[in-house]
């Protein structure tokens, strides 16, 4: 049961209010609720309602509040905002309706440093001490989301990664033994942002960072400048591996694995992200663009079996480690000059940047050498990544629900 009688004032002043209570109703009665915690703008929730609509789910964006904290404490439904279809409403969502919680929440770089005060963090342990199934899980969402708890994972099971320490100068020293670069990330840090890569130079180090650019005499000066984007106790440091270039360019392969219909892990999909020029980074959101790996690679079938294989292992130690099921996982991988992959990270909240980048563009005709089957690929690829965790919610249902 759900109603939209509840309106906190404050709350979204910019959302239309209202919505048809009656439709809410019929629909919670065969549909599982499926609770999105987030609160960025703009928000990733719109993109995702029309795929949990056609897939029959009520996705409910829960409020990030302490409203919602004490609600979650007393038992009441929790405020959220749905889509219909055609406008946004304040609702009520009974917690025993929620089938999974889908915890999209990209980061707050300040916030994360304190789990205690964050009110994301509050909701998300309290529902799962209310035995909510989550998209993945809090332990997991933890291991992917600190880039030292996933070095340790990786080391544990002795999956092909690169060198890793904890970021202090001396760490920094040892990494530049390993390889004559070396990347500095904050724990908690994605889309690239807050790195630092670090090169031997003759005349010393080159140090980059942001828009930043300096050369450097010694590692007292690279480790300070370093500081003042990734702090010690909460960075890495990490050997760097050397990418053989495509069009001159660095590139990685985000590689995506998903729960979907039939509760059955699998990889979705994986595609190759080509970097800005002269960019270390192949993050699409610092100017890289995706890439079908059937346009670069002769062999790209089997780096596709040989990912999946991999990708698979690592998702089954993580689920076994945490004893929690991963509903979805972006997996990043890069090559060395032999050719030998090596896993750089483990991202639980995935976007739709590379599916998105690959359709639009085809569609936009800007590589119209790739031909109308391909555009139509990678629309089908979107479409499935996107519905997965819907269809999943669906089988969480079936199993647990009150149909
Ligand atoms: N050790 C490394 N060796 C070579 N390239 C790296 C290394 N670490 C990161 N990179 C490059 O930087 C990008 C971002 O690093 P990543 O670890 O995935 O952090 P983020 O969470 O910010 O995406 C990667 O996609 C890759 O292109
Ligand atoms: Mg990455």
């Amino acid at each position: 049961m759900i109603s939209n009688s509840v309106v906190k004032p404050d709350f979204r002043k910019t959302y239309p209010q209202g919505g048809d209570k009656a439709c809410l109703m019929r629909a919670t009665k065969r549909s599982p609720l499926v609770g999105m915690l987030n609160n960025v703008e703009p928000s990733p929730f719109l993109a995702k309602a029309p795929y949990a609509k056609k897939e029959g789910c009520m996705l409910v964006e829960l409020e990030i509040s302490p409203e919602n904290i004490k609600r979650l404490s007393s038992g009441n439904p929790l405020v959220g905002t749905f889509w219909d279809g055609k406008s946004l409403s304040l609702v009520e969502a009974p917690i025993e309706d929620i089938s999974m919680v889908y915890n999209f929440f990209l980061h707050n770089h300040s916030l994360d440093l304190d789990e205690s005060s964050n009110q994301f963090f509050q909701i998300l342990r309290s529902l799962d001490a209310k035995g909510k199934p989550f998209l993945n899980a809090p332990e997991i969402y933890r291991i992917a989301h600190d880039k030292w708890e996933t070095s340790i994972f990786f080391g544990e099971h002795g999956f092909p990664a690169p060198k890793t320490f904890q970021f202090n100068q001396k760490n920094l020293g040892e990494a530049l033994l390993i390889s004559d670069f070396a990347f500095i990330k904050d724990t908690g840090s994605y889309g690239g942002d807050y790195q630092v890569v670090v090169s031997k130079i003759s005349r010393g180090y080159s140090a980059q960072a942001a828009k930043k650019r300096q050369i450097l005499e010694n590692l007292d000066q690279v480790a300070e400048f370093a500081s003042t984007f990734c702090k010690p106790g909460h960075s890495i440091v990490q050997a760097g591996i050397r990418v053989p270039k495509i069009r001159d360019r660095n590139w990685d392969i985000r590689a995506v694995f998903q729960r979907g219909a039939n509760g059955i892990l699998d990889m979705t999909t994986y595609y190759l992200r080509v970097g800005k020029a002269n960019s270390p980074q192949a993050n699409i959101a610092k100017g890289g663009y995706a890439e079908d790996p059937l346009a670069v690679f002769s062999n790209s079938r089997k780096i596709g079996n040989m990912l999946r294989t991999l990708g698979l292992e690592v998702i089954f130690a993580l689920e076994n480690k945490t004893g929690k099921a991963a509903g979805e996982l972006g997996l990043d991988f890069i090559f060395d000059q032999a050719g030998k992959p090596y896993l750089l990270e483990i991202n639980s909240i995935i976007g739709s940047g590379g599916p998105a980048d690959l359709s639009g563009r085809l569609a936009d005709g800007i590589r119209t050498h790739l031909g109308n089957s391909l555009r139509s690929k990678w629309g089908g690829i979107m479409e499935k990544m996107m519905s997965n965790p819907f269809k999943y919610a669906q089988h969480l249902w079936g199993q647990h629900g009150q149909i």
